[in-house]
């Protein structure tokens, strides 16, 4: 068998069964069992389309035969298309920063990634999923020169490499066309028919917060808007819409022509008890 047989022999292989390859904030990994209900009928017929896909937690989930995936994050985006595309390269580049890792070999692979103008795709896609594993808190944070700029995290024997994990994902990726841009992209991309999940930054819960760039993950109250209007434009297009975000007053007068649910969010662990427990979140759909 020659090598790329090999490599396409261990994708077929893997169960069907994905999850993200990297951390990303606002996954929506511990949702899933809320959203699936949510879905609408015959899905599975329909193509599944992400504007703000992240981590991919439902993507992973779902499994779709054919998808249209798209983020901002042009890093990401990259990254989704070398495991789709070249697995076997990205696997064996995160292969080598694993064994080698430590406190100070992530701040020379950080150097590297940032200056590394001429790294293949591949090695480019292996170092973005090194520093994800390794960096504080799995954040994904740039400077205003685009350098990526968070620190090394505290994890004793960080789980670096998940082989047959990233050949799920590529499986995953198969029939999947990757595109970074906006979320106003689907205007011209969306067609009838289409499944459409929007899980955007969300509206920030407290006012305080509310009028920081940082806070809002760089998405405006205007941009909350503009995305109301594409989430009108495709509800008469004829598209299945879900969408995800905070409950907070403006958000519910946004989208008050929809259906409106809501699913408890378990919060993360936290040392401070009045923090424990659920957070509510909504699902405005159009079905
Ligand atoms: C809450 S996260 C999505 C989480 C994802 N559902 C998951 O399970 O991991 C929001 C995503 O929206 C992207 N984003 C932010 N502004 C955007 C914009 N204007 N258009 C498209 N994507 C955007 C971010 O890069 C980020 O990946």
């Amino acid at each position: 068998m020659t090598t790329s047989a090999a490599v396409a022999a261990r994708i077929e292989q893997q169960p069907r069964e994905a999850a993200p390859f990297v951390k990303w904030a606002g996954g929506k990994g511990r949702l899933l069992s809320q959203l699936r209900p949510l879905l609408p009928a015959g899905i599975a017929r329909m193509r599944h389309v992400e504007p703000f896909v992240g981590g991919g937690a439902l993507f992973f989930a779902r499994l779709p035969e054919r998808a249209l995936l798209t983020d901002i994050n042009p890093a990401l985006v990259a990254t989704y298309a070398a495991i789709r595309d070249d697995v076997q390269s990205v696997i064996e580049g995160l292969r080598a920063l694993a064994t080698r890792h430590s406190k100070e070999s992530y701040y020379q692979v950080r150097e590297r990634y940032n200056q590394g103008r001429r790294l293949s795709t591949s090695k480019r896609a292996a170092m973005f999923i090194y520093l994800n594993k390794t960096c504080f808190n799995g954040l994904h944070r740039v400077n205003r020169k685009g350098e990526f700029n968070v620190p090394v995290g505290s994890y004793k024997d960080p789980r670096i490499l998940n082989e047959n994990g990233l050949y799920a994902a590529s499986h995953a990726l198969r029939g999947a066309k990757l595109e970074c841009s906006g979320f106003e992209s689907l205007l011209e991309k969306a067609k009838p028919g289409d499944f459409v999940y929007f899980d955007p930054p969300y509206e920030p819960v407290s006012d305080t917060a509310s009028f920081t760039a940082y806070a809002r993950g760089g998405f405006s109250r205007e941009d909350q808007t503009r995305l109301r209007d594409v989430y009108r434009a495709l509800d008469r297009r004829g598209c299945k819409l879900m969408l995800s975000n905070s409950d907070v007053p403006v958000i519910r007068k946004l989208y008050l022509d929809f259906r409106i649910d809501t699913v408890a969010a378990p919060r993360a662990i936290n040392c401070n008890a009045k923090k424990r427990g659920n957070v509510i979140e909504l699902v405005v759909r159009n079905y």
